[in-house]
């Protein structure tokens, strides 16, 4: 990629792409999970509310789904990215999985929340959570049977925006990594990027909805695509 030399401060943003090759479900597409299920019925705050023990369950088998999946190359090229990239860096995933942290990389926002974790509905505090939460277990913190998913589900606001947009005013580079570019406010950071004049790159199996807001757009596996950009990146 031409001008790389005048990259310094980075994010980039990875979708489920970016975990297909390790055997975790995509949403979109054939055979995506929300082909499987209605969004309506399990990701949404009315459905909880509705018919919690659906939604629980949905969310106890993908808990337990990624703890039996590894990270692939694509996770591990940016843990080495993240180790040796002396500018600043953030990887934003709207994945839920910890595949990025298990193949080492630090600077990681989950913006979607976390499976791993634990959100108390009545004193606000959220848990590292490996287990079920069918049979309503009482919160670590206050005893309290109101634990649910810390997943954002559809019509919540996805955490740490702030963060991630004083990172986007920052960046040189926007790199855009295994997402459809379906779901905003993610879908639209290509957009915020290029207003501020920052490059932009997309690295997908298949042009993404906003393909055309990148400069440039490389289609193929992420498990491919990622190792070859970190190592034109590191200059190895
Ligand atoms: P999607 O399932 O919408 O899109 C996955 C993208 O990854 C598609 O564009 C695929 O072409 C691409 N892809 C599939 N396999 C790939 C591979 N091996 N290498 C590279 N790319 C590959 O997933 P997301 O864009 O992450 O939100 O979905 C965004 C959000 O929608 C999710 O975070 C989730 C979902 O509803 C919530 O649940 C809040």
């Amino acid at each position: 990629m031409a001008a790389m030399t005048q990259i310094r401060n980075i994010v980039i943003l990875t979708g489920a792409g970016v975990s297909a090759e390790s055997g975790i479900d995509t949403f979109r597409g054939g055979g995506g999970l929300w082909e499987q299920h209605r969004v309506e019925d399990v990701a949404t705050p009315e459905a909880f509310a509705r018919d919690p023990e659906l939604v629980l369950r949905f969310y106890d088998m993908r808990r337990e789904a990624i703890q039996t999946k590894q990270p692939n190359a694509a996770h591990f090229a940016l843990a080495r990215f993240d180790r040796e990239w002396a500018g600043e860096l953030l990887i934003v995933t709207q994945n839920v999985d910890d595949l990025h942290e298990r193949a080492g990389a630090r600077r990681v926002l989950h913006m979607h929340g976390e499976h791993l974790n634990a959100w108390c509905s009545n004193c606000d505090i959220r848990s590292p959570w490996r287990g079920p939460l069918i049979e309503r277990p009482p919160c670590p913190a206050c005893g309290a049977r109101a634990l649910r998913p810390d997943v954002v589900w559809f019509g919540e606001m996805p955490y740490r925006m702030d963060e991630i947009y004083g990172a986007l005013r920052s960046a040189d580079l926007f790199v855009s990594i295994g997402t459809s570019g379906a779901v905003y406010p993610a879908a639209g950071f290509v957009r915020d990027a290029r207003e501020l004049g920052t490059r932009t790159l997309e690295l997908n199996l298949e042009r993404s909805q906003g393909s055309a807001w990148f400069d440039e757009s490389r289609l193929g596996p992420a498990g491919e695509l990622v190792p070859a950009w970190v190592e034109e990146m590191l200059g190895s």
